[in-house]
Parts: C-alpha cells; structure tokens; sequence
C-alpha cells in the first residue's frame, strides 16, 4: 500500500513533510516533487534502502543514483574534493536542475555510485524538495520515480500508474515546473563534461566554464550508443516512436506522408507535434500537442505526459516532430531520441 500526501508546493504542510522524512529516514521508498521530474527517494547512507530503489524500479545496478541535499556546503560531506569549476557551477546554478559527478567519499555507499570512485550531487530548487531533505537530515539518493525504461514522471500520477504499492509514500505537489531531468555535468575531468543535457542548458554553462566537452553518445548523428550508461532502453512510451528530424517545412511534409502511409495499413497512429503543425494532420490521427513551436520550456514541460498519454489509447505507432538542438532543445531533443531508440526519420 502507497500512502498518498497532497500539498500546497509553495506553501507545503510540514506535517506531512515531518512524517515523510521520517519514512525516509528510517529506510522506506518515498516518491517527492523536484522542479524537474518526480524522484523516487531513498536514505542515501543506507544501503538496504538505496538497494530498495532498483529493486522498486527494476533498474540495473550498474546504473547510478544522484544524491540530493538541501544546501551548497553538504557538498563537502559527500566529495572528496570540489574541483573550482564544480564551485563556480554551484554558485551560480544552485539550488536547481544541475548534478555535478565530483570524486566521492568512503561514506558514499558503492549502491549509491555502482562502484564508481565518483558520485552525482544535486541541490533542487524545488521547495517541497529541499525542506523533505532538510527533514529527513541524510543526503537523498533519488532516481525518476517511473519503472526503469519508461517516461520519467512529471505528477505523481504518473508516479502511481508505475510504483502503485511498491513504495511507501508520494508526495503530490502537482506538475514539475521544468519537465526534464536535470543537466548531469562531470566536474573531474580536466575541462568539465556535459552528460546528460537537461534544465541547465549547455549554453548556460559555457557561460560560467567558458569551456565544456559534450559527452560523444549525445551527438545526434551517433548511431547506437555504446557508453555503459546509455546502453538501456529510456523514456519508451509502450508503443514504438519514431522522431522527424527536419526543418519545420520539410518535417511537416515527412510526417504528413508517414502519417498516410500507416494509415494506409490499417494502423492506429498517435502523433505528437507543435500547435502549428496540429491543424494540418489526418484527423484520424491520435494527436497530443506538445505546445508552440519555438516555446522549449512548454515542450519540455509536456514532453513526458505526451509520451505517456498514448499508454491507453492502444496505438501501433507514434510520430514525433523534432525541434532545433538550441538552449532547452538539447534536452528535450536527447529525450526524444532515447525514448525513439534512434529510430530517426530525416530527408
Ligand atoms: O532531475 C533529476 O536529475 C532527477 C530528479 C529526481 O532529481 N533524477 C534523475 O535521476 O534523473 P536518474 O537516476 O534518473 O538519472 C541519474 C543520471 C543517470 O544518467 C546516471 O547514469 C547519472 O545520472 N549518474 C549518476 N551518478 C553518476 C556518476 N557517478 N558518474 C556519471 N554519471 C552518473
Ligand atoms: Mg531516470
């Protein structure tokens, strides 16, 4: 059985808080709002409970967990050293959606890191977040709090429709502001490394680093990726998507004759596009539209609601329309590809 908490996110009962933190504390799996997606909470320091969390999201164990605090000096009681780059990220960009991979501490459970030296730290922003942790008093190792391979949740329906009765509580605060997951950065490599794109955009870090590698499997063209952290399945929606990669002109054309061709065979299809693109489809087309064209933080806002909704609308396939690479685009574009398993439609 799930216990179920609704509460105000700028103005939270500290009841409820006090008691989650208290679940969380003593080893149980609690489900919170961040400003990014919902995490699927675990004590940090306790080994049983980190080991919960996979065994709750079915998630292989060389996979890595982020821990979560509630100020910038908890830093120091998690790395072995924090690299300048690492602070000057952290002062400008914390609290919010940036985790930093810095060397760890011996405290950092091997659960924690999969037996890397290193371990992920992230400061939300999220008020709701950050008063659970300061609560709890124990970094917070939270993954997305979705089924491992599935669309990472962005209410805590989402949360209940994968973890129902597997885990002790969630804490519904309504709708993630930002929609992605944070912009994972690794600090301990000589010029920091972005690997993961997500709220902080690249564009946003050169500006503090002036410099920053991206990680090679995050380039488009790349076929399948081969690093170990991008060798699973992500963000699927049940039924197999396919992404439109084009100019607006060009993709609406592609889609359109995708969209027919599938018709054609007798399929039912789901879609989902910009407002501009919604009016010219076939209308027997299934379309979730995703928001303006241009307007990135409301596509990445939609981004995992619109792959979920078609969970129960027994479609055969999905179409995507793809977006510029530029600011919060990175993010949602990666997703998309991921969530694709690369299968791309270009000219
Ligand atoms: O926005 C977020 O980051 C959300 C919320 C809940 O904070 N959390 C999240 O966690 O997205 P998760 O587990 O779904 O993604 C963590 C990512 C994974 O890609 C993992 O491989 C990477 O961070 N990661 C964790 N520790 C790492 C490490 N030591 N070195 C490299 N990558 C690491
Ligand atoms: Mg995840």
């Amino acid at each position: 059985h799930t216990n179920y908490y609704k509460i105000d996110p700028f103005d939270p009962d500290i009841a409820v808080l006090t008691e989650t933190a208290a679940m969380l504390r003593q080893g149980q799996l609690v489900a919170f709002p961040t400003e990014t997606v919902y995490g699927l909470g675990a004590n940090g320091l306790n080994v049983q409970a980190v080991k919960a969390i996979f065994q709750a999201k079915g998630r292989p164990s060389d996979n890595p967990l982020i821990l979560h605090i509630d100020a910038v000096d908890k830093i120091y009681t998690l790395a072995a050293s924090v690299p300048a780059n690492a602070l000057a990220l952290a002062e400008r960009y914390w609290p919010g959606p940036l985790t930093m991979v810095v060397n760890r501490r011996p405290l950092v459970p091997d659960a924690v890191t999969g037996g890397l030296d290193t371990v992920a730290i992230r400061l939300p922003s999220s008020l709701v977040a950050r008063e659970l942790i300061r609560l709890a008093g124990v970094p917070v190792a939270a993954p997305s709090a979705n089924t491992s391979g599935r669309p990472s949740p962005t209410t805590a329906q989402a949360v209940l429709a994968d973890l129902d009765g597997k885990i002790a509580a969630v804490i519904d605060a309504g709708p993630c502001e930002i929609g992605v997951e944070s912009t994972v950065v690794d600090c301990t490599t000589p010029v920091p490394t972005l690997l993961r794109p997500g709220g902080i955009t690249y564009e946003m870090l050169v500006e503090v680093l002036g410099e920053v590698e991206i990680d090679p499997t995050l380039s488009g063209a790349q076929a399948i990726p081969k690093s170990p952290g991008m060798k699973y399945t992500h963000y699927a929606p049940l039924a197999p998507l396919f992404l439109v990669e084009a100019e607006p002109i060009t993709a609406t054309a592609l889609l359109k004759r995708e969209l027919n061709q599938a018709l054609a065979t007798g399929k039912t299809v789901g879609v989902i596009v910009s407002a501009e693109l919604a009016g010219s489809l076939p209308p027997e087309a299934i379309a979730f539209v995703y928001g303006p064209r241009g307007d990135t933080a409301a596509i990445a806002a939609n981004l995992y609601t619109a792959l979920r909704s078609f969970d129960n609308k027994a479609v055969d396939v999905i179409y995507a329309e793809g977006i510029s690479d530029q600011g919060l685009g990175l993010a949602v574009m990666n997703r998309l590809r991921k969530a694709a398993g690369y299968r791309i439609i270009r000219l």
